[in-house]
C-alpha cells in the first residue's frame, strides 16, 4: 500500500449508529442519533456516548443522569436519519416520525419500542474531550427482542441488519 497523509477528524471507522433516548427533568422525552459511542468497560458493564453541548438532548442527559442506547436496524433508517438531522428544539420530531416509546425498566428515560436492543444506563462520570462530552454509563438493564435473546441471555447480534 502507498500511504499519503489523510484528515484526522472522525478517522476511526466504521462507527456504531445508535439512537440515544433521554428524558428531561420536566418529563420531556427526546431522541438523537449518536455515532461517538462505544463499550468502555466489561466488568462492570459500561458504555459511553459523546454528546455535543449544543444538542437539545445535552442538558436532558446531563441533568437526569441517565440515558438509553437503542441499537438500530435497517428498517429504522429513515427515522434514524430524521432524528439525527432535526432538533426537538425546533419541532416535535418524535411525533412527526411516529416514534413509539415506552418507559425503561430501571432508569427514568424512554426506550424505543421498535429498536431490537435497548441499553439502560446511569451516568457515573463524564469527560469533556473537546467537541463532545463523553458520558460514561453504567449499564443497569438490557432489553432484547425475544427472537434475538438466547436461553443464556446472550444476544444474537448476527440476526440484526445494522445500518
Ligand atoms: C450518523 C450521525 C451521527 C451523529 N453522531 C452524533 C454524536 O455522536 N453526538 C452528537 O451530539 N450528535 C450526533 N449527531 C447529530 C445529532 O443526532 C443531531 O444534531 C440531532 O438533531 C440532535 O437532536 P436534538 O437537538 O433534538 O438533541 C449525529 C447525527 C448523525 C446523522
Amino acid at each position: 500500500m502507498d500511504k499519503v497523509k489523510a484528515n484526522m477528524k472522525s478517522c476511526l471507522n466504521p462507527v456504531p449508529k445508535v439512537l440515544v433516548s433521554c428524558r428531561g427533568l420536566n418529563g420531556e422525552n427526546n431522541v438523537l442519533a449518536v455515532g461517538y459511542c462505544g463499550n468502555c468497560s466489561y466488568d462492570p458493564p459500561m458504555v459511553m456516548v459523546g454528546i455535543v453541548p449544543s444538542r437539545y438532548s445535552y442538558h436532558m442527559i446531563k441533568e437526569s443522569g441517565c440515558f438509553v442506547v437503542n441499537l438500530v436496524d435497517e428498517n429504522y433508517k429513515e427515522t434514524f436519519n430524521y432524528l439525527g438531522s432535526h432538533s426537538k428544539r425546533d419541532e416535535d420530531k418524535l411525533e412527526i416520525m411516529n416514534v413509539k416509546l415506552e418507559d425503561a425498566k430501571i432508569v427514568n428515560a424512554p426506550i424505543l419500542t421498535d429498536c431490537p436492543v435497548n441499553i439502560e444506563c446511569t451516568i457515573v462520570d463524564s469527560i469533556v474531550t473537546g467537541s463532545h462530552e463523553m458520558f460514561i454509563g453504567k449499564i443497569e438493564h438490557v432489553s432484547g427482542d425475544s427472537k434475538l435473546v438466547n436461553a443464556d441471555g446472550t444476544i444474537d447480534f448476527s440476526q440484526i441488519k445494522f445500518l
